[in-house]
């Protein structure tokens, strides 16, 4: 299996930090927003990974990452989307990369305190078709929110008014193949874009969607309140681990 950081967009919710750079490139605790998806995915055991990045920055995720020698890998592909045509579009540039392998993609906003492993394992399991990770929260409205009907996901509403569950959709999908062929159907939304959000729900109507709830805490980090959250869970986290070693 593949990995894909999404990187694009243009952050505008959190300007003035981003006029001069790119959001991935701002700091979370002691390192750049970017090296922490990329770490999830080295954490699962996937080290074949592309990053899609766009802006007026696009040059120094190059010079931040270069072939990924921090995070023990050999070679990092990038690629380029111009302007900010949604999720589902960035991840439609890395069709070529994928060259008919399953993916693994996570945006780069987002940030997880758990390994993912358990459900790249379940996902290569279940050989076909997509798998989302779930995390219950106490504001859905601002996430896909997913509606359950016991161990199946039958929709997900992206940033619904009236939620129909408190369960979020994380920054962390897992699709097979036909996610390609899934995006050139896709029409864009109110806002623009071509959204991830239809394409899982093409998935749930194919009848080929599972889903895992997530362990520990998860953030995303392109607000100033959960840019805040996240530097502040990185920290506790750094402390825990540390008194935890201490004590052993
Ligand atoms: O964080 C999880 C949420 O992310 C999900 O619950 C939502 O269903 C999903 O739509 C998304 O919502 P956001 O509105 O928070 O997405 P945002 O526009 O902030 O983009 C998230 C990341 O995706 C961003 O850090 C980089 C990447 N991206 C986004 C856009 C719009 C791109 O690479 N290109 C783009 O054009």
């Amino acid at each position: 299996m593949k990995g894909v950081v999404l990187a694009g967009g243009l952050g505008t919710r959190l300007y003035p930090l981003t006029r001069v750079t790119n959001k991935h490139l701002l700091p979370v605790y002691n390192k750049p927003m970017i090296y922490y998806p990329i770490q999830t995915l080295v954490d699962a055991g996937i080290t074949d990974i592309m990053i899609v990045t766009g802006g007026n920055h696009a040059g120094e995720f190059l010079k931040l990452l270069g072939n990924g020698k921090e995070f023990g890998l050999r070679h990092i592909n990038y690629t380029y989307q111009e302007g900010e045509g949604g999720i589902a579009q960035a991840l439609s540039l890395a069709e070529f990369f994928a060259d008919g392998d399953s993916i693994c993609v996570i945006l780069g906003d987002n940030l997880l305190e758990k390994s993912i492993r358990t459900s790249s394992v379940g996902f290569q399991k279940q050989r076909q078709g997509a798998r989302i990770l779930l995390k219950q929260v106490p504001d859905p409205g601002r996430f896909g929110v997913a509606q359950l009907d016991g161990s199946r996901v039958i929709g997900i509403e992206e940033k619904p008014k009236v939620p129909k569950s408190n369960y979020a959709v994380t920054g962390v999908y897992f699709y097979d193949a036909e996610v390609f062929e899934i995006i050139r159907t896709l029409k864009p939304s109110g806002r623009g874009e071509l959204e991830i959000t239809d394409v899982n729900n093409a998935y749930i109507a194919r009848g080929t969607m599972a889903y895992d709830i997530l362990e520990g805490w998860w953030t995303d980090a392109g607000t100033f309140e959960s840019l805040l959250r996240a530097n502040q869970l990185v920290a506790q986290h750094r402390v825990s681990a540390a008194t935890n070693s201490a004590e052993s």
